[in-house]
């Protein structure tokens, strides 16, 4: 099987690759602006890599969906911060620029596996989130916010129409709160604008505060990305074409933690690690801090997020068993080792 791979350097990407040619004898064509979190695989005579822009290469793209079997279309921005600061990139970038992928698998009548996310569940009041039952609940245009939540469900919608419509194999999958090493770069954490771990993971390497943005109560279920991928790949093995119109959350309900909870958990180990002791780093403190502070006007939070995950489990067997501390664990050792490669770069340049 050929799979083609759009964002292959993103965080779920990198981690789909490893697990490809790990475990299958698939051929894996992928595409990013830059190849540094899957610099490990470039040797491999089945990973085909290809630098380049999705909304500039695009007669390598078409070429490609035209020769692959599965189309991956993971380009896209996910971090709150730029929701926020920079609402028609995201529209641009994870809407239109997949869109155009999309109809390109229409016309060449390829198999489409498109991320969607938790949040397009958005404000549900439902104590889990069911992928066909669950109302969708967005804010108002003013919270910026939300143009994640709906760019993507528009095209979970399209991408249904065009099933409805025109046979379009596919299946949208929903990642909740995925973490482990390779979730966004240090770099962006050093602008704040990161994801949770990886922000916490910078403020504790600087002995910076952790800030609890508006109270820290509110809670996310946080799924490792070695579990996450079980779930994608058994969705990519499509057997018996289970996975055929439909979607799936994919997360651990299990690891439901409150933003606070992450906060002492991260310090409780980083507290004793070598790395901070061997440096003599200052532990840090945990603050609190408006979401106006931190995000800006135009954001608007979700309190509670819970995935159902029994289509998964029924359809697939799947089982995530990895808890908080090992995920947040591996998290920051990885971290910690990213850390020590940038401050080797600085010393270099320097
Ligand atoms: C994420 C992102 O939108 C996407 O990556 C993704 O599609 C989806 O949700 C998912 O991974 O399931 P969110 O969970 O809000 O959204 O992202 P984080 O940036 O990790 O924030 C989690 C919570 O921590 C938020 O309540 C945020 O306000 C809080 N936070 C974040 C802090 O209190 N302090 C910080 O320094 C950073």
């Amino acid at each position: 099987m050929k799979i083609l791979i759009l964002g292959v350097n993103g965080f779920i990407g990198s981690h789909l690759v490893g697990r490809i040619l790990r475990d299958t004898t698939w051929e894996v064509y992928g595409m990013d602006l830059g190849n540094h979190k899957v610099s490990e695989y470039l040797g491999n005579p089945r990973f085909h890599y290809r630098e380049g822009d999705i909304s500039i290469s695009k007669e390598w793209i078409e070429y490609h969906v035209k020769n692959c079997d599965v189309v991956l279309p993971l380009v896209a921005i996910a971090t709150p911060k730029v929701y926020v600061t920079d609402p028609l990139r995201v529209f641009e970038l994870d809407f239109e620029e997949n869109l155009r992928v999309v109809r390109q698998c229409v016309k060449y009548k390829k198999r489409v596996v498109f991320p969607s996310t938790s949040e397009v569940y958005g404000m549900c009041p439902d104590a889990e989130f069911d992928e066909e039952t669950s109302a969708l609940v967005t804010g108002p245009i003013p919270m910026q916010r939300w143009i994640y939540s709906t760019s993507k469900q528009l095209l979970d919608r399209v991408i249904w129409g065009y099933g409805f419509r025109d046979n379009l194999q596919f299946t949208l999958f929903r990642p909740f709160n995925w973490m482990g090493p390779k979730l966004d770069s240090l770099n962006t954490a050093k602008e704040g604008s990161s994801r949770l771990v990886t922000q916490f993971a910078w403020n504790l390497f600087n002995g910076e505060p952790l800030k609890l943005v508006d109270g820290g109560a509110q809670r996310r279920c946080f799924c490792d990305v070695e579990d996450a991928m079980d779930g994608l790949m058994s969705i990519l093995r499509n057997e018996g074409g289970k996975a055929d119109g439909r979607i799936f959350n994919i997360g651990n309900p299990a690891n439901d933690h409150s933003v606070q909870d992450i906060a002492e958990r991260m310090l409780e180990i980083w507290k004793d690690h070598p790395f901070r002791l061997e440096r003599n780093i200052p532990l840090s403190q945990i603050v609190q801090e408006t979401s106006g502070a931190f995000y800006g006007k135009g954001y608007q939070d979700v309190l509670v997020r819970t995935p159902s995950i029994r289509r998964m489990r029924e359809t697939f067997g799947f089982d995530p068993k990895i808890g908080i501390k090992e995920a947040l664990r591996k998290a920051i050792d990885f971290f910690v080792e990213e850390h020590k490669a940038m401050e080797k770069i600085v010393e270099t340049e320097g």
